[in-house]
């Protein structure tokens, strides 16, 4: 990505680290009601049983708690977690020394699973069918194949890209779990929540106020609290309040609808220059000098999600509401 923004959904490196602000366990993970109901249910039953709780798939836009309900359910279930990632497993041998390593019961964590190598997803079918993995040993006419037995254990993926994902392994994951945008009451909640863990005196005018313009992700709402946090300490009374929130937003240039620069030039640019769309990806991403990947994930889910975007076959049209939003009607 070209720029660090303030309101991007992806992990940068002065984020508080993981273990911070993470919620621990079930109940104080706020939001995503459905799905912890669920959780709660087959942990309950799995762990009742004796039994491994089945595989797991968590997708959805980046930001949203993937990974932190990866390790809300290992602690439920009171197991140890192992976690790797689609590209950190190069070879097969890398996915067969965690996978013969793992206790029973325990659960292995794959970020990213769409950047999983085929050769490597290949050893990953039977360990998840079976528990069992077939290596190799030896090249050429004297390879041997040897069947290892697994401990049993529970697979969880997260990937922000579920599209990707060959059928062969999205068909094994038992339980597939998508995470959407969170509300504002939500993300005021998480706010609270996070203040109260950082020791961030915030009120809740104030967590109301960025709530609103987090776009819909814990993670940037968190990023931006932080951000408050400085602006009151330094301009204001050290309390993040509506007012101290007001004023840091309006420094970083986010508008009432959480949008940034970025964003307003991605919708002016289809506007102005292409009199609303419909135009391809690969041309706006030209026109602004960004990577269409960054663009259609990145910055995009948000826009389509408030309607200032439509995806079409012919390309993206700025809609009505985002001519009115940024007043150029
Ligand atoms: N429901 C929630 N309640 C409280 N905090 C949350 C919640 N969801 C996410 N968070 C916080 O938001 C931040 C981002 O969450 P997390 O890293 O789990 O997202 P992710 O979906 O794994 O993102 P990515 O796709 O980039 O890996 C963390 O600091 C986490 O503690
Ligand atoms: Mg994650």
């Amino acid at each position: 990505m070209r720029i660090e923004r303030i309101t991007s959904p992806q992990r940068q490196e002065n984020d508080p680290p993981f273990a911070s602000v993470r919620p621990r366990n079930l109940r104080d993970f706020i939001g995503q009601t459905s799905i912890k109901e669920k959780l709660e249910i087959y942990i309950a039953a799995a762990k009742e049983r004796g039994e491994p709780l089945d595989h797991v798939l968590l997708h959805g836009p980046p930001g949203l708690g993937k990974t932190t309900l990866a390790h809300i359910i290992t602690a439920q279930l009171g197991v140890e977690i192992k976690t790797s990632s689609g590209p950190a497993l190069e070879r097969p041998g890398d996915l067969a020394a965690i996978l013969t390593n793992l206790r029973p019961g325990d659960v292995f964590f794959i970020d990213e699973v769409h950047r999983l190598r085929r050769n490597v997803e290949e050893i990953l079918y039977p360990a998840l069918e079976d528990f069992k993995i077939d290596v190799i040993l030896g090249e050429g006419p004297n390879a041997q194949s040897l069947r290892i037995d697994l401990p049993p254990f529970t697979l969880i993926s997260a990937t922000t890209r579920t599209g990707l994902l060959s059928s062969p392994l999205r068909n094994r994951f038992e339980v597939i779990f998508y995470l959407d945008f969170y509300q504002p009451a939500e993300l005021e909640a998480i706010l609270l929540q996070a203040g109260r863990t950082l020791g961030i005196e915030v009120t809740p005018e104030g967590a109301r106020e960025l709530a609103a313009r987090a776009r819909g992700t814990p993670r940037i709402a968190i990023r931006l609290l932080k951000r408050a946090r400085d602006y009151a300490q330094i301009k204001g009374n050290g309390v993040v309040d509506h007012v101290a929130a007001q004023k840091s937003l309006r420094m970083l240039e986010i508008d009432e609808q959480g949008l940034d620069n970025l964003d307003r030039q991605i919708l002016t640019t289809i506007i102005t220059k292409f009199n609303c769309g419909p135009v391809g990806l690969e041309t706006i991403a030209a026109a602004l000098s960004e990577e269409k990947e960054t663009i259609s994930e990145v910055y995009e889910p948000y826009l389509l999600k408030q309607g200032f975007l439509q995806r079409t076959l012919q390309g993206r049209i700025a809609t009505d509401h985002a001519v009115r939003h940024l007043g150029l009607r």
